[in-house]
């Protein structure tokens, strides 16, 4: 970065989610151009966008038909609401394509600029279903430890991560169960299926403790992204969706990043069998070449909300930009790029390829467990493989492991002793060997130098 920019970047820029100490020491990467997969920093430098940027950038960094797209409906109209039944082709469009695509047929669609507004919507939905039903005294909502649902007042709450306690997070109605991570809390000796019996009791005891005519909803990812790529036991989500039927307790999923695609089936409630009442989505929608999120509820839900609806004569939310015709025609563009134009498929016939090689390292002696599944996955780098123990904290194995990476022409993602992969959906299996193989050398540089 020449200096010029470095002195208006140290002035004035905030960043969020970023080490300050490591943009102190070593600057901030700058990123000027990307094609396909690959993104080009301000040396001319290429690297392999293993995250997909957020888990977003799923159709790489240089779709034309997301961009002729987003250039047309600029041209036509570019900015309008969706307020006092106004409205636009794009957004009906892409709300029906939505709606036809998703696992709840018939319901519909409410969109906002991000995931962490479209939870906070779908919390909305749950407190007035809940009010419209007769049951006033549900508020309170279940979220998971090691979750990630936004950075807003409420996504935030609802993220069941240490870094929050800086605001005093979490407080108010929101409770906090289980991690459905086997192999870190799963007790010496015991089986999965022994484990997940008695996380499942734990959030039978929680409801009955707090009462169930208390709780509005559980917000769950089908597959837990930001907390490290963790995939739940096969009959988790069956097991949870019985207990809180039994309890009168809504089922949100949070599928901003799996929705439409990441796991391998077109949205994680199909792949765990969440059966939700409403889901989110965002990440995927326009594969983020423009801030578009959606919260989209059963049509049981859906009519209830008219029902509940009917005393304002409106649902008293939204958000003054969602259902942008812009975002809203990227995104029309985007997911019949994923469902009907092959992105899918491609997606699907990679997977198999992605998970081998990712799971090639679980014969390493300082990998403590491979996990993943679709095109997301993650691997944890223990010091001592058998009694799970991570390197000391100071030195930062998965944040010198993603350096280590970026020198060797890879973005990827440090979580904890974690690293992360996400790739777009339009790689190829010989781009996944440059991945993993570039993996494998910064894994043995890493490891060199912490001895
Ligand atoms: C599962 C999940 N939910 C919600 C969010 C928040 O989305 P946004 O950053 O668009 O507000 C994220 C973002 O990473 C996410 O991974």
């Amino acid at each position: 970065m020449n200096k010029q920019l470095n002195e208006k970047y140290l002035r004035s820029f905030l960043h969020g989610f970023s080490s300050l100490s490591n943009i102190r020491q070593n600057g901030p990467q700058i990123i000027t151009k990307g094609e396909g997969i690959y993104v080009f920093d301000d040396s001319g430098q290429r690297y392999l966008e293993a995250n997909s940027g957020l888990w977003n950038a799923v159709l790489g960094f240089s779709d034309s038909t997301a961009i002729d797209a987003a250039l047309s409906q600029f041209e036509a109209i570019s900015s309008y609401h969706t307020f006092f039944g106004r409205n636009s082709i794009a957004a009906i469009e892409l709300a029906e394509l939505l709606s036809n695509s998703s696992p709840l047929p018939g319901g519909r669609i409410f969109f906002t600029n991000s995931g962490s507004e479209a939870n906070d919507t779908a919390i909305k939905m749950a407190w007035m279903v809940q009010r419209s039903r007769g049951e006033k005294g549900r508020r309170k909502i279940l979220a998971r430890r090691g979750g990630y649902h936004g950075t807003t007042v409420m996504g935030a709450n609802l993220t069941g991560r240490d870094y929050n306690r800086v605001f005093g997070m979490p407080f108010g109605d929101v409770r906090f169960t289980d991690c459905p991570h086997y192999w870190r809390y799963g007790f010496d000796g015991e089986t999965e299926s022994e484990f997940l019996e008695r996380i499942i009791s734990n959030l039978i005891q929680l409801i009955e403790l707090e009462g169930p005519e208390t709780v509005a909803a559980l917000i769950a990812e089908p597959v837990l992204g930001a907390g490290g790529v963790i995939v739940p036991p096969e009959q988790y989500f069956p097991k949870v969706r019985e207990v809180l039927d039994r309890y009168k307790i809504l089922l949100i999923a949070d599928e901003v990043i799996t929705g439409l695609g990441r796991t391998g089936t077109l949205w994680g409630s199909e792949k765990f069998s969440v059966d939700p009442d409403i889901i989110t989505t965002s990440k995927c929608v326009t594969a983020g070449y423009y801030p578009v999120g959606a919260a989209m509820p059963s049509a049981e839900i859906t009519a209830e909300l008219d029902k509940a609806s009917s005393d304002l004569d409106e649902f008293p939310h939204g958000f003054t930009t969602a259902g942008n015709p812009v975002g809203c025609a990227i995104g029309l563009a985007v997911v019949n790029k994923i469902v009907n134009g092959g992105v899918f498929s491609n997606l699907v016939e990679v997977i198999p390829h992605f998970q081998k090689r990712l799971n090639e390292f679980n014969n390493h002696p300082h990998v403590g467990e491979v996990r993943g599944v679709g095109l997301m996955g993650a691997i944890e780098v223990v010091k001592n493989r058998d009694k799970k123990l991570p390197f000391d904290p100071s030195y930062d194995v998965s944040e010198n492991l993603a350096q280590a990476g970026y020198r060797e022409g890879i973005i990827i993602r440090p979580i904890g002793n974690a690293v992360l992969f996400a790739p777009p959906f339009i790689i190829n299996k010989n781009q996944v060997d440059e991945l993993f193989d570039a993996f494998s050398r910064a894994l043995n540089t890493t490891l060199d130098r912490v001895g």
